[in-house]
């Protein structure tokens, strides 16, 4: 059995996706911990009603990046996971905390990477003109939002969309692609050859 851990920082509906998947379908995998950065996110409550266990490890507690870093890692692998997923986590990690779980950390991030790295991805793919936007489940590097992209999932830009009903179109993919994606991972069928990763039986990594 695989252990996984998850980050949130709120709503958590990817990180529910994925425990509903992992039980639904049987996966050789736990969900053995959701950790949020912000005490009151609403996918604590969901966790702990899940009997997961839900932890907060506050960033205002701490004076800096680097001292908040070392105290996630230190939450993180107390749980000893094979897989860490960032869902919604909305912090900026560290080098140290890349390298600790190279391989093993997954993000998934609201654009087609590599255009719109960083925030507020919907509003500026938007503001380009884009008539195609999606999200991107990627390896992370210490690189923000570029690490060896494992899945993508694209919907059309229509005329007259807000960021709002983009990012809600978006999201229905989201919850497809982030439980697929963590599933290969724990039945060991990716293979990563520099920014490429590949799936070894030959599912499709687009979603649409
Ligand atoms: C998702 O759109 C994700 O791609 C982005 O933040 C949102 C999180 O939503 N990083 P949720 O907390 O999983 O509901």
């Amino acid at each position: 059995m695989k252990r996984i851990a998850i980050l949130i920082s709120g709503r958590g509906s990817n990180m529910e996706a994925i425990v509903q998947a992992c039980a639904r379908e049987g996966w050789p995998a736990q969900v053995v911990a959701v950790i949020s950065n912000r005490p009151e996110a609403a996918g604590l409550d969901y966790a702990r009603r899940q009997g997961i266990e839900a932890i907060a490890v506050d960033h205002k507690a701490f004076a800096d990046r680097g001292t908040f870093d070392a105290a996630l890692m230190q939450a993180i692998d107390a749980q000893r996971p094979d897989l860490v997923v960032m869902a919604g986590f909305m912090r900026i990690v560290t080098p140290a905390f890349t390298a600790h779980y190279a391989g093993r950390l997954l993000n998934i991030h609201p654009s087609l990477l590599p255009s719109f790295a960083g925030l507020h991805t919907h509003e500026r793919a938007l503001a380009a003109g884009c008539k195609l936007a999606g999200a991107t489940v990627h390896f992370v590097t210490a690189e923000l939002d570029h690490g060896p992209i494992v899945a993508q999932a694209m919907v059309p830009v229509l005329p007259g969309d807000s960021a709002q009903q983009l990012a809600a179109r978006v999201l229905v993919l989201e919850h497809q692609m982030y439980p697929a994606a963590v599933r290969w991972f724990v039945e060991d069928q990716l293979q990563i050859d520099g920014l490429r990763v590949s799936h070894r039986g030959g599912a499709a990594q687009l979603f649409t």
